[in-house]
């Protein structure tokens, strides 16, 4: 069993991160999105996997480098335009070769071991086994229709979905997979809909089984959606404190506090995560915060955020919440009189006043 994740994109609902930085490589309670994939297909045992990628290649692999961090062989396939997930498996048949793999959308986070569906795909050999999951918006996602339990129809963010069973972005298939994307014509936003590919497998006879998620899945593709799975994540992260606490700071609840972090007079209440050489002055850290290496936050009350690397924020009187706060960010107090609101932001940036 081979491991392919796709890692293309543009992430254009990420923007304005998305700028500078690939959308896999946001990081959920300080590390990329894109290794909690690499370490479920580790986990499930598969060592050899390729990584689909587009615009952002050389950041992706210079992020993930030849997989011996994890234990595991990465490949690169290029992809030169993206023209949707079925043309990424198109393009990845030389690494594939015959056989089996699971496949496993860079942006997608999910809870639920995959040793088990694994094991269940290499034993009852279906041609395609997919994840489903109940979801309140199934016109955003790729959507199932069941029937006693069989899959028999699918259709990609339909305006009028038939259930409210998403395809999660992480599927199983055998080589058949190859001429269902050799097969199919671009949908109407011009890709190649594995969805659409699995539909072939389902007219053609092949067999398709599906599973319904246990635990949460996150595809972190919209801000929300990154600042749950940040929240989803740190609610399970055992403690580490790694950096330095003063006695006048107050640390409660499950917290990791990387090597040489500082903490002084400051409150925080986990779950957190605060990276290597960032301080922590007079201020309070609320519960489900990511913050980076190499930060400053003084004087300021922060909760429900991510702060990226080498960001300063000081001296804000009103309390920073669900915020997604990029790298090298400068955010204070205005220094002079007199005392204006004043701004730097780049294209596309979003900012709520109280
Ligand atoms: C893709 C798939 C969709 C699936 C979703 C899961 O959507 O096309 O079927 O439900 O991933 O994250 P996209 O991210 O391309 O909008």
């Amino acid at each position: 069993m081979k491991g392919l994740i796709l890692s293309g994109g543009k992430g254009t609902r990420l923007r304005p991160l998305t700028f500078t930085q690939a959308k896999q490589l946001v990081p959920v309670a300080n590390k990329p999105v894109l290794f909690y994939g690499i370490e479920a297909l580790r986990e499930a045992g598969i060592s050899e996997i390729g990584i689909v990628v587009g615009d952002t290649k050389n950041e992706i692999m210079r992020a993930v480098g030849d997989g011996s961090r994890w234990g595991v062989q990465v490949s690169y396939i290029e992809q030169k335009t993206p023209l949707g997930l079925a043309h990424a498996v198109k393009i990845s048949e030389g690494f594939l070769k015959k056989e089996n793999f699971v496949m496993y959308l860079g942006d997608n986070i999910l809870k639920d071991s995959l040793k088990s569906l694994v094991n269940r795909f290499i034993q009852s050999r279906p041609n395609s086994l997919i994840l489903l999951t109940e979801v309140p918006n199934p016109q955003m996602f790729g959507v199932a229709e069941l029937e006693k339990g069989r899959v028999i129809n699918l259709v990609e963010k339909p305006k009028d979905p038939p259930s409210n069973l998403a395809l999660v972005g992480v599927y199983m298939f055998d080589s058949n997979i190859f001429e269902a994307v050799k097969s199919i014509k671009p949908s109407w936003r011009d890709e190649l809909e594995i969805t659409d590919a699995i539909q072939y497998l389902i007219d053609n006879g092949f067999r398709v089984e599906s599973h319904k998620v246990k635990d949460w899945w996150k595809d972190t593709g919209k801000i929300d959606d990154i600042l749950d799975a940040n929240r989803l994540i740190l609610e399970s992260i055992p403690s580490r404190i790694l950096g330095d606490v003063d006695e006048k700071s107050n640390l409660k609840g499950r917290i990791v506090l990387e090597k040489g972090a500082v903490v002084r007079e400051s409150v925080i209440r986990g779950p957190a995560i605060i990276g290597e050489k960032t301080l922590i002055q007079d201020s309070y850290i609320g519960p489900f915060t990511s913050i980076q290496n190499g930060c400053k936050i003084k004087g300021t009350e922060v909760e429900n955020s991510i702060i990226l690397e080498k960001s300063e924020i000081i001296d804000i009187q009103s309390r920073i919440d669900k915020s997604l706060i990029g790298r090298e960010v400068r955010i204070h107090k205005c220094p002079t009189k007199p005392s204006v609101n004043r701004f730097t932001v780049g294209d596309q940036s979003v900012i709520e006043i109280r």
